[in-house]
C-alpha cells in the first residue's frame, strides 16, 4: 500500500488514482493526520503530494521528520519535492512561474530509470529548490528549472517538481511504476472478485435491518444499490422524477431498475411540484437551491410513508467524495452549489452504508460489469442533480423544457449513431434566453436559439470543447430546426473550462 499526504493539490486524487491502475492499492491521508495515524497505515512507501501553498510561507503544510526514518521510500512531488528539500537543509525560492510542458533533460537513474535523455513533462510552480541538501543528487533539469528531479538512493528519497500523474508527463506512469519498484509493491490490487467482498461488508452491516436509498439512473448510486440488492432483502429505493431529466429517461430508469430485479422500487412523480417552485426564478444558485430542497421534501416525504423499520440511508459515496481534503472545491470559491442525492440531512437520523466509498468512477464502473451491469448504464454521460434546469437560462417552463429535451435528444442520438458518443466526456443542449429571425419555406420566423455543448475531459475540473466533425454538427443543427418546432438556430459552443464552466448555471 502507497500512502499519499495530501497537501492540498488539486491533482492528489490523481496520484492516487495512477497508483492503483499501476495495481497497487493506495490511499489519500491529509498532511495534519497525527504521526500515529501515518505509522499504523504500515505503508510500504510514501507519497508527498503537491499543493498551493510556498514551503517558507507562515503555517504551510509540512511533514513530520519521522516520516522518513520509517525506511519506506519517499517521493516528493511539486510541492512535496520542495518541502523534503526544505525539510533536509536545501534553499527553496520564490522563482519565475513555470507552466505547462516542458522538457526534462534526464539522467536515466532510480525514479527516471529507463527514460530516454529527453522527456516531456508537466510543470505548474512559481518556487524552485535551488540548492540541494547534502547527498542529494541532481537528476533532470528543465531550461528553467534546474533541480527538476533529485534522488538521495541511500535513504530512497526522490523528488520531482513536475507532475508524473499528469497525462502531459507522457512517461509519467513508467517514473510512478519506478517507484513502485523502489517500494517493492507486489502488482495485485485489482476491482476483479471485490463484489463478493463488499455485498459481505455491507450484509454485515445492515444486518437484515431496513436500508433506504435515493437513485437517479446515474452510475454510483446504481452500483451501490446493486451491491445492497445482494446485500439485503430489506432494500427501498425511491427515485424522484422531477421533471429536470432528459427526453424518456425517468421511462428509462424505472424499466432498468425492474428489469434489474430490483423490488421494493418507488418512483415519485414530482415534477409538477419542481414546477412550481421553480416558477418566476432565474437566478442560477436560488435555482439549485430550490431544487436541492425539494428533493430532500420530496425524499423525506417517501421515507415516513414507507415508515419504521428503516435504519440505514444507503449512499453512492465514491472516494473523491469522502476525501475533502483533496477536493480542491472545499477549499476554493464556490462556483456552483451541487445538490447531489449525497446532499440528504442529517437529522433524518439514519445510519450510512456507503459500499463504494473507498473506489474512484473508474473502478465503481469496473465494479459495476462485474455486478452484470450493462455498459450503456456505466457508461453514460455525467448528468448534473439539478438537470436541465440549469441548461435552461432564465426561468424554468413546461415549454421551454419540452423544446430543450426533444434538441437535445436528437444532438445525442447523432452522436451515438456517429460513434461520437463515448469519444466525449460529456455533450448537451442549453436554451438561450433569446430568440432570433429565421426564414422557413418563405415565412418568417422568430425562435428559440439552440446552444450544443460536447467537451472532452478527464475528470470535469479542465474540458476543452469537443473538435466534432462539421457535418455531425450540421446534420443534428438541420435536425433540430426541421423537428423541434419553435427553434430556428443552433450554435457550438466552443468555450473551454476554464475560463467557463461545462454547465451554463
Ligand atoms: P461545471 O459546470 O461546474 O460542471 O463545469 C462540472 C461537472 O459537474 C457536473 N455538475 C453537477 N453534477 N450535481 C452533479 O451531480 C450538480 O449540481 C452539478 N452541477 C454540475 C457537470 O455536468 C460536469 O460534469
Amino acid at each position: 500500500m502507497i500512502l499519499i499526504i495530501d497537501m492540498g493539490s488539486q491533482y492528489t486524487h490523481l496520484i492516487t488514482r495512477r497508483i492503483r491502475q499501476l495495481k497497487v492499492y493506495s490511499e489519500i491521508i491529509p498532511w495534519t493526520a497525527p504521526l500515529a495515524e501515518i505509522q499504523a497505515k504500515n505503508p510500504e512507501g510514501i507519497i508527498l503530494s503537491g499543493g498551493p501553498r510556498s514551503v517558507f510561507e507562515k503555517n504551510a503544510p509540512t511533514a513530520s521528520r519521522e516520516i522518513f526514518e520509517m525506511g519506506v521510500p519517499v517521493l516528493g512531488v511539486c510541492y512535496g519535492h520542495q518541502l523534503i528539500a526544505h525539510l533536509y537543509g536545501g534553499r527553496v525560492i520564490s522563482s519565475s512561474k513555470e507552466y505547462g510542458k516542458e522538457t526534462l533533460a534526464a539522467r536515466p537513474l532510480h525514479l527516471l530509470k529507463g527514460l530516454g535523455k529527453k522527456e516531456q513533462v508537466w510543470m505548474s510552480h512559481g518556487t524552485s529548490v535551488v540548492e540541494l541538501p547534502k547527498e542529494f543528487e541532481v537528476t533532470g533539469s528543465t531550461p528553467d528549472c534546474r533541480i527538476a528531479a533529485y534522488a538521495e538512493p541511500k535513504r530512497r528519497i526522490y523528488g520531482l517538481q513536475f507532475h508524473p500523474e499528469v497525462q502531459h508527463t507522457l512517461n509519467g506512469a513508467k517514473i510512478l511504476s519506478n517507484f513502485l519498484d523502489i517500494c517493492k509493491c507486489r502488482r495485485t490490487y485489482t476491482v476483479k472478485g471485490m463484489s463478493a467482498r463488499l455485498v459481505e461488508d455491507a450484509r454485515a452491516a445492515v444486518h437484515k435491518k431496513g436500508v433506504i436509498m435515493a437513485v437517479s439512473g446515474g452510475v454510483d448510486s446504481l452500483v451501490a444499490a446493486r451491491i445492497l440488492q445482494q446485500a439485503t432483502d430489506n432494500l427501498h429505493l425511491v427515485f424522484v422524477d422531477n421533471g429536470l431529466m432528459r427526453k424518456d429517461e425517468p421511462e428509462q430508469v424505472k424499466t432498468t431498475f425492474v428489469k434489474l430485479g430490483f423490488r421494493n422500487f418507488h418512483a415519485v412523480d414530482a415534477s409538477e411540484l419542481f414546477l412550481k417552485r421553480l416558477k418566476g426564478i432565474t437566478e442560477p444558485e436560488e435555482k439549485r437551491r430550490i431544487i436541492g430542497k425539494a428533493f430532500i421534501n420530496v425524499f423525506e416525504g417517501k421515507v415516513k410513508e414507507i415508515g419504521s423499520g428503516i435504519e440505514f440511508l444507503g449512499q453512492g459515496t465514491i472516494y473523491p467524495d469522502r476525501i475533502e481534503s483533496a477536493q480542491p472545491s472545499k477549499t476554493a470559491a464556490v462556483i456552483k452549489t451541487h445538490h447531489n442525492v449525497g446532499g440528504l440531512p442529517k437529522k433524518m437520523k439514519l445510519k450510512l452504508v456507503e459500499p463504494l466509498k473507498d473506489l474512484y468512477k473508474d473502478e465503481v464502473r469496473e465494479l459495476g460489469l462485474e455486478l452484470g451491469l450493462e455498459n450503456e448504464l456505466l457508461y453514460r454521460h455525467p448528468f448534473p442533480g439539478p438537470g436541465l434546469a440549469v441548461r435552461i437560462i432564465g426561468e424554468v417552463t413546461k415549454e421551454k423544457l419540452e423544446l430543450l429535451k426533444d434538441a437535445d435528444h436528437i444532438f445525442i442520438d447523432e452522436l451515438k449513431k456517429s460513434k461520437h458518443y463515448d469519444k466525449t466526456w460529456q455533450a448537451f443542449a442549453a436554451l438561450l434566453p433569446a430568440k432570433a429571425v429565421g426564414v422557413m419555406g418563405d415565412e418568417r420566423t422568430y425562435g428559440h436559439i439552440i446552444v450544443l455543448r460536447a467537451v472532452s475531459s478527464m475528470d470535469a475540473m479542465t474540458a476543452d470543447w469537443a473538435r466534432l466533425p462539421d457535418w455531425l454538427l450540421e446534420k443534428a443543427a438541420s435536425r433540430i430546426v426541421r423537428n423541434v418546432k419553435g427553434i430556428n438556430r443552433v450554435l457550438y459552443d466552443i468555450t473551454q473550462k476554464p475560463p467557463a464552466t461545462i454547465e451554463y448555471e
